[in-house]
This record gives structure tokens, C-alpha cells and sequence, in this order.
């Protein structure tokens, strides 16, 4: 696309049934910020999109857990998240939500369009109903045993214990949880999205279209759920809350969540329009508008598939791209609420940013780490240690710490003022310096447009980093004994701080879509206003006058002190006491079970071998093109794996650490000339390379960066 006329850019709506952790901050809304932060800077037409998502049955059960209703749960949380992004600088356009009346309406009429032009289907199924309760029953809302790992609390459309993804239909001696009877079969008709007409489309425009500027594992995603066979999707359910189906004899059906949580991007739009006085239409229906979707991997399909097929027939514009992150996890385990191991972003303000009155730099210290950790092409981890040590040694020992010593040193040498530049006295460090300002610029743009935050961010901290080394070089402060002798040495220092103040504002445009509070608060230090921010002025020497008076520098980033990270390590650390108190109070009366994973004994080592031994070995790197549960053993997955000449299928013992849909895309060392092996009724062609850490989690061996499969390893 040449330059968009305009950008719509969205974050995935978040279900307003709870407190929302850093984990959802790092998938989608802190890199659409960044984003969105840019583009305006360069004075683009851009509107940010988020709300909360305020259907499906994730609120009423909520609604249930806290004993009140589901108008009363969506009410309580859609404020909290809201001021919550705001705490954190997310700068949404609009939070809008789609309990809002216009966003019923739209979806409504989104859905009627679709159903009058015939591409829509309906079929009558057998489900589950409660007669007591006089209802069907949402998969969440049906229990039994699960029968794959025998846990007696599995829910009809997953088991919590073992995450295997279930129907209703496969658990054992169901039961309705609304009035705990045994729930009967009875038909209900409802209607499908036949996404099967639309395989010829998905795979031109996913694979054809964007299979090189898409994220390899967003691809890869898609292109499993189209080989694997596209079926007809239900959009509507039998439940009570949500949008009422618009059509005759729909009665007590709802459109399904993910029917209409999208469509808030639509709604939320034209509300925007109306409190701005603007036009919604272009914006979904010009092809000149770049649409891009913010989201966390968990809704790829959605992105991906579902929604474009939506609006492909309703006629709007499709997604430029959909920049899906992997997930954060929280010191070496998988982030979640529910269990308590996680850090609500709630949390987080209360305890770093609202004691710092106002100043937003503990707001910035974490969209600082989490962008560094940013999870854009492997899931990464969170940890205290982590944060600390990167706002330590990189945002304030070299960020601030530049910005520090050009103000204090100006003050000392250059009587507050932006001292004058000498040009006959320009030597090559002035020139380095200089030209590593202007290609700061390009490197971050061109990072930025490939949706590469993380990277983008580096080249920032990289041109402070190359800053102090210049100062530390000219070392200023140690001309002034040599004023009395030599009558340049004063233009050597102006020289010097010179650059340095023009670097330090050549920072605060860089680091803008980062850390937006930090560059408030250098324009407050320059008495600059909020235009020198814009883009253009990137890697200009002349953003400062010479002679200007500046003002006194601030801290920009305190110290933490450790007591600060102890207190939060030891917060995760009750939940884990809690945990496993929970755990040994459970199995009090089944067989005996440590309550903690004991650490792995090293294991033995192994005989010494000699070179032909291991040059036996054909190892080979591979991709994984497909992944699936083996039937009735939980250990197993069965992988297609791609070794450059042909596909192999190997069963791998990796189930209890992957989902199938987390692997495809991910290289792997295959061993290619193992003989081969049947499993469970299986042929397994190879054996994939697996490191195991001290907890017993599985690790792929791989190299460093993507390379071809097939690629020898030796
Ligand atoms: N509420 C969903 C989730 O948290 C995301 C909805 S994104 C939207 O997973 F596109 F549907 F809005
Ligand atoms: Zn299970």
C-alpha cells in the first residue's frame, strides 16, 4: 500500500468480567499504542479503537461467582479497565462498549444484511437443556468428568485441569450447573456463518496476499485452520444476555460473542465520528484506509478468518494486518487471574504509578520492560528481577543518565543556555554523533512499520547509549583548566553540549511513542511545546536555539530499591503457598502427592563417545507445519514437520506443554535418520530435540533466528 489515507488502528475488545493482567497490556495494547503514537507524531489520520467486550458468557458466569448480576459485573469493570489504560498512557481515541445501544444496533443490522443475502445457513442441532431452569446451556454452564485426565470438575467446552479443549458431548455424566440436575437432549435451530464457501478467498488473501508481510506464525495459524477443513461457525446461542437474534422466531437467542465483539470496532467508530463531528464511513468503507488489528494470539482465527469473511460480505474493507503477539508469562509459569498468578494493571497503578503523584515515569517504566520482553515472535517472561535490572542499567543508567549529564553540564559550562556551534571546529566524533541522529531515524521507522517495538526501542536506548560514550569522549568538563590557556576550549565545550542538547530533544521525539510521560516531562525541561514532537523534526540538529534558556534537569527515573521488588516477589509468593496448600488439601485423601514439584535430579553422565558416534546422528532443523492431540494419550501430540525435501510426521511427547495451535511455525532439530517407530497406531518418521528445565517443562532446541528447513545441524 502506498501512504494510507487514513489508519484505523484497533485492540482486541477485553471481556469486562475482570481485571485485565500486564500480560493483556504487552499482547495488544501497548504495541497498537506505540503505533498509534507514532503515526500521529507524523501527523496521520489515525483512529485508535478499543472498548470493552461485554457479552458472552464469560460475564454472566462472573455474575454468578460474585453473586450479583451481569449488568451490575460489566458496570463495575468496564471503568476500572478504562482508567486503568488510561493510568498506563494507552491513548485510545474512544473506550466505547458494547452494551451501548449504537452497538447494538449495528450488530444487528450487520447480522441482517448477511441473513437477506443468503449467506447465512441454518440447522437444527440436539443440546443440552435444563428443564428446571427452562434453558439451554452454554458449554460453560454444563460440568462433568473429563475423558481425558478424569477430572470430576471439567467444563463443556474445556478441562481447566488438563486444558484440553472439550464439547459438551465428551464429558462424562454431565450436569447443569444452574440447577446441578442432569441435563436433556433437545433440538434448537440456529444460524452459521458457512466459512467453508470461503476457502478460495482465504487462501488468496491470507497466504497469497500477506504470507510474506504477515507474521510468520499468524500465517502459519491460518493456514492450518483452512487445511485442516473450514466449516459452517454457529453465530447465535440460546442464552439470555447478549443481542437479540433480528430476525422472526430467534426468540431467547443471542448472537454469539464472537459475532458481535468485533463489530464493536465498527460501532465504536461511528460513535467516535458523532462525539467529533466526523464521518465513520471511509474509515471502514475506503480501500485507503489501513486497517490493522492489535490482538494476542488467542484470537487469531477471529481476526483472521471469522471477521474478514464477515466483512468481506457485508462490504467493507479488510485488515492491512493483524500483528498477533505470543503470550507473557509471569516467573516461569503461565499468566492467569483467575488463579491469582498474574499482575492486574490495577495492581501495578497502585502500587508503582499513584504514589508517584502524577509524573508517569512508573507508568513508563513498565511499558518500558514490557516492550523490551515483548512477546512478538516467541512467548517471553516477566520477572521482577527482569524489570528492575532494565530500568536499572538501560532506561536510567543510560537514558536518563545522558539526558542528566547534558543538562547538568550545560549549566555548569554554558550558563544555562544552549551554548552556540562552532562549525570550523567540527571534528569526526561530532560527525559520528551526527549522522547516528538522523539514521536513528530511519532504523526506527522502518522497525516500527514492520510492527518490530522491541527492536525499535533498542535503537532508542542504542543512540543514548552512543551519546554518553560521546560525552564521556569529549569529556567537556575537563577543558575548563585548560580556559586560561587555550581560548578554544570554550568552543570545544559549547560543541559539545551543544550536540548533547540537540540530542537530548532528538530523544524525546524518539522516545515519544514509547514512553510518553519521559517526553512530557524533557519538553517541560526544554520549555518546549508538544510540536517539536512531531516526527519531522526527527533527526534534526536544530530543534533547540542556540542561546535559548533551558531549565533545571529532573530526575527521569528514580531508583527502585530492592525492598520494592521484594515486596512484589513476595506477593507471588503467597499465591503460590496458597496454591499448594490447596493442592495438599485435595489430595489429603488421594495417594500421596508432593505438594511441590520437586527440582529434577541432575542425571548421570554419560559415558564419554568418540566423533563417528555423534557423526551418526543426521540432525536436521524443520518446521512444524501442523500439530494435533493423539487421541486418548495426553502426553501426545502427532506433528507434521517440514524438512526442506518433504514432511515428516513425528509424534512427540510435548502435549502436556504445548497446545497444538501455540507450535505451528516454530523450528525444531529433527533427528532424521532415527528409525522409525510406531505410537499409539502412529508411524513416527524422527524425533524432535527437547531441552527439560529444572521444573520439568519441555524446551525446543532451535536456532537462533529462522533459517531454511532442512538446514544440517552439527
Ligand atoms: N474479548 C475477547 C478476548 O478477550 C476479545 C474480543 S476482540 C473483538 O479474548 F474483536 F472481538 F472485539
Ligand atoms: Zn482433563
Amino acid at each position: 500500500m502506498n501512504q494510507p489515507k487514513r489508519y484505523l488502528i484497533t485492540a482486541a475488545l477485553p471481556y469486562a468480567n475482570g481485571l485485565k493482567h500486564i500480560g493483556h497490556l504487552a499482547g495488544a495494547y501497548l504495541p497498537a499504542d506505540i503505533y498509534v503514537r507514532y503515526l500521529r507524531a507524523q501527523q496521520r489520520d489515525v483512529v485508535f479503537i478499543c472498548g470493552s467486550d461485554e457479552h458472552g458468557t464469560a460475564i454472566p458466569i462472573q455474575a454468578m461467582k460474585e453473586g450479583t448480576t451481569a449488568q451490575a459485573i460489566i458496570d463495575k469493570y468496564h471503568p476500572i479497565i478504562k482508567q486503568n489504560f488510561d493510568d498506563l498512557g494507552i491513548s485510545f481515541d474512544i473506550y466505547h462498549r458494547t452494551s451501548a445501544p449504537i452497538h447494538h444496533e449495528t450488530a444487528q443490522e450487520f447480522f441482517k444484511v448477511l441473513h437477506q443475502n443468503g449467506d447465512l445457513e441454518t440447522k437444527e442441532t440436539e443440546q443440552y437443556y435444563d428443564e428446571q431452569a427452562k434453558t439451554f446451556l452454554a458449554d460453560r454452564y454444563i460440568k462433568g468428568t473429563c475423558p481425558n485426565c478424569a477430572n470430576p470438575n471439567a467444563y463443556g467446552d474445556q478441562c481447566e485441569k488438563c486444558g484440553t479443549s472439550l464439547s459438551p458431548d465428551e464429558l462424562i455424566n454431565p450436569i447443569s450447573t444452574l440447577s446441578g440436575n442432569a441435563p436433556v437432549k433437545k433440538a434448537t435451530t440456529h444460524w452459521y456463518l458457512p466459512l467453508n464457501r470461503h476457502e478460495d478467498f482465504l487462501r488468496e488473501w491470507i497466504i497469497k496476499e500477506h504470507g510474506n508481510d504477515w507474521r510468520a506464525s499468524v500465517v502459519g495459524q491460518c493456514k492450518s485452520w483452512i487445511d485442516g477443513g473450514l466449516q459452517p461457525r454457529a453465530v447465535t446461542r440460546d442464552l439470555d444476555w447478549g443481542i437479540k437474534v433480528p430476525v422472526e422466531g430467534a426468540d431467547g437467542k443471542v448472537l454469539y460473542v464472537w459475532f458481535d465483539a468485533p463489530i464493536g470496532y465498527i460501532s465504536a467508530t461511528k460513535q467516535w465520528a458523532l462525539d467529533n463531528g466526523k464521518n465513520w464511513e471511509p474509515y471502514w468503507n475506503d480501500k485507503e484506509t489501513k486497517l490493522v488489528h492489535f490482538i494476542g494470539k488467542d484470537n487469531i482465527v477471529f481476526h483472521c478468518i471469522i471477521f474478514p469473511v464477515m466483512l468481506k460480505l457485508h462490504g467493507n474493507i479488510l485488515p492491512d494486518n493483524v500483528p498477533a503477539n505470543e503470550f507473557m508469562n509471569l516467573e516461569g509459569d503461565k499468566m492467569s487471574t483467575s488463579r491469582g498468578w498474574s499482575i492486574e494493571m490495577d495492581d501495578y497503578i497502585n502500587d508503582w504509578v499513584k504514589k508517584e503523584n502524577g509524573g508517569g515515569q512508573m507508568a513508563d517504566a513498565l511499558r518500558y520492560y514490557l516492550t523490551t520482553i515483548a512477546p512478538e515472535t516467541k512467548d517471553s517472561e516477566f520477572t521482577w528481577k527482569g524489570f528492575k535490572t532494565a530500568y536499572t542499567s538501560e532506561l536510567s543508567d543510560i537514558f536518563g543518565n545522558f539526558v542528566n549529564r547534558a543538562f547538568v553540564l550545560m549549566h555548569k559550562l554554558c550558563g544555562g543556555k544552549v551554548p552556540p556551534f562552532h562549525n570550523d571546529l567540527v571534528d569526526d566524533k561530532d560527525k559520528e554523533l551526527m549522522e547516528d541522529i538522523k539514521a536513528t531515524k530511519e532504523k526506527v521507522e522502518t522497525l516500527i512499520e514492520q510492527y518490530k517495538f522491541r527492536d525499535a526501542q533498542n535503537e532508542v536506548i542504542d543512540l543514548a547509549r552512543k551519546g554518553n560514550k560521546y560525552l564521556q569522549e569529549k569529556a567537556p568538563w575537563a577543558k575548563v583548566k585548560e580556559l586560561a590557556e587555550n581560548p578554544e576550549a570554550q568552543k570545544l565545550i559549547d560543541n559539545s553540549l551543544h550536540l548533547s542538547l540537540q540530542l537530548t530533544a532528538n530523544l524525546a521525539v524518539f522516545i515519544n511513542p514509547f514512553l510518553p510521560f519521559t517526553a512530557q516531562k524533557m519538553l517541560h525541561m526544554m520549555k518546549v511545546v508538544d510540536k517539536m514532537l512531531q516526527w519531522e523534526n526527527a533527526g534534526s540538529l536544530k530543534l533547540l536555539s542556540v542561546g535559548y534558556t533551558l531549565r533545571a534537569p529532573e530526575i527521569l527515573f528514580r531508583k527502585i530499591e530492592d525492598s520494592e521488588i521484594a515486596a512484589q516477589t513476595d506477593k507471588l509468593k503467597v499465591v503460590l503457598e496458597k496454591q499448594q496448600a490447596a493442592t495438599a488439601a485435595t489430595s489429603a485423601t488421594a495417594p500421596a502427592q508432593p505438594a511441590e514439584k520437586a527440582a529434577k535430579p541432575e542425571a548421570a553422565p554419560k559415558a564419554e563417545i568418540q566423533y563417528d558416534d555423534f557423526a551418526k546422528l543426521e540432525l536436521k532443523t524443520g518446521t512444524i507445519v501442523s500439530a494435533e492431540k493423539v487421541e486418548k494419550a495426553d502426553k501426545l501430540l502427532k506433528l507434521s514437520v517440514d524438512l526442506g525435501t518433504g514432511t515428516r510426521t513425528i509424534v512427540s511427547g510435548i502435549a502436556m506443554h504445548y497446545q497444538p495451535d501455540q507450535i505451528i511455525g516454530k523450528q525444531v532439530v529433527v533427528v532424521a535418520n532415527l528409525a522409525p517407530r510406531k505410537m499409539r497406531g502412529i508411524e513416527s518418521q524422527g524425533m524432535i530435540l527437547m531441552a527439560e528445565d529444572a521444573n520439568g517443562k519441555l524446551h525446543f532446541v532451535n536456532p537462533e533466528e529462522k533459517i531454511n528447513p532442512g538446514a544440517g545441524v552439527s
